[in-house]
């Protein structure tokens, strides 16, 4: 067996304990499956490190994720630290992490398992072929401008959010976006407010002159209210959709539901760093902490397991087992299994199993088939 992979696990608040949980156990069955092995390593992060620690990280728990192979991470935040005039919120932990480690890309693939057309409000035939992916740039911009906090005498009081872009990090994100599209549909759409912002209209400026060197690569420039609309009206023209932080956020929440929930979707958190296997990542699903379910073994694990088989196939270069996850995901959903996020719209009738967040890990795990080889 080969040295263990290193991962440090931040399970964070409400539902994240849960799906990180549920994902671990999902890895450390493929890891067995396949030969390997893995250390898992935990960080606190979120409302339950202000608790602890007083911050939402502490400086020495991101260089120790810094020092893993890469990083899962469920959710932070919660009711108990959502005071808006409290100078400590859970959220920072993300941002000390992503600025920290320089992980200025951020991955959200957006399918639509086949079984899941009818859990989506969307028309199936809209949903037919959908598979895009955003790439949002997630160390700039208005997530980390300049701010002034809400301040003045009632009446008077105001703030300042700024949103500042420079040309390197929108032209090594543009770059990342078209090697992507290479290995796909050769499609990006740059997405921005152009007839508005000067950061959309350097971020036009810059993408063509990245567009030069990708000659097969088709680019476009889209504004971000008419990509919202788009992406509901015909999704699956979308590949690569490529903009900044806050456009990033906000579309991809929209995208998941053609996924038919929150709860379905993945990413992958990328900076320049490589690691012995692969390149360093923050791995999460796009959902947030869903305080209202958590405790309960209701949340949807499936955006954490497929972050994690994300996880296994880029920082770890483990393509197999990555795709051996992603095919028992899918086998789970095809016998029936969902959870309650994705039973909503079901009819009753049609022999669905509605189960928990524990129970669909282990359907997942029982529908890891061995590696080609080891296979009895
Ligand atoms: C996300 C989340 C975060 C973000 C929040 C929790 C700060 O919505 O990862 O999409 O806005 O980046
Ligand atoms: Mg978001």
């Amino acid at each position: 067996m080969s040295d263990a992979y290193r991962i440090v696990a931040i399970p964070g608040d409400g539902v994240g304990p849960e799906v990180v949980g549920a994902a671990r156990r999902v890895v450390d069955a493929v890891a067995e499956a396949f030969g390997f092995a893995v250390a898992w390593s935990d960080v606190a992060a979120g409302g339950v490190a202000i608790d602890a620690h007083g911050v939402a990280i502490r400086p020495e728990d991101v260089e120790r994720c810094r020092n893993a192979d890469a990083v899962l991470l469920g959710a932070v935040g919660g009711p108990a630290w959502s005071d808006p005039s409290s100078s400590v919120r859970p959220e920072q932990a993300l941002f000390a992490l992503r600025g920290g480690l320089g992980l200025f890309a951020n991955l959200r693939p957006v399918t639509v398992h086949p079984s899941l057309l009818g859990a989506s409000p969307l028309r199936p035939e809209l949903l037919d072929g959908v598979d895009l992916l955003i790439v949002r740039e997630l160390t700039g911009g208005i997530y980390f401008g300049d701010r002034t906090e809400p301040a003045g005498e009632p009446g008077e009081r105001s703030a300042l959010d700024t949103m500042p872009y420079h040309e390197r990090e929108v032209r090594r994100i543009v770059r990342l976006a078209c090697d992507l599209a290479r290995s796909r549909r050769g499609r990006v759409t740059q997405v921005d407010k152009a007839n508005v912002l000067a950061t959309s209209r350097l971020w036009r400026t810059v993408t063509d002159e990245v567009a030069r060197d990708y000659p097969d690569v088709a680019v476009a420039h889209q504004l971000v209210d008419s990509c919202a609309m788009l992406l509901v009206r015909r999704p699956a023209s979308f590949d690569v959709i490529v903009t900044e932080n806050l456009f990033g956020d906000i579309l991809s929440d929209e995208a998941a539901v053609l996924a038919g929930s929150l709860g379905m979707l993945p990413s992958a958190s990328l900076g320049e760093r490589r690691t012995a296997h692969g390149v360093f990542g923050l791995y999460e699903p796009i959902h947030g902490s869903a305080p209202d379910i958590a405790g309960q073994d209701r949340a949807n694990p499936i955006g954490t397991i497929l972050s994690a088989a994300m996880l296994l196939r880029m920082s770890l270069g483990r393509e197999d087992a990555a795709a051996a996850i992603e095919a028992a995901v899918g086998r789970a959903l095809d016998d029936g299994w969902r959870t309650m996020d994705l039973a909503d719209a079901a009819d009753a009738h049609d022999g669905l199993v509605v189960v928990g967040t524990t129970a669909m890990a282990t359907a997942v795990i029982q529908r890891l088939a061995a590696p080609v080889g080891l296979a009895s």
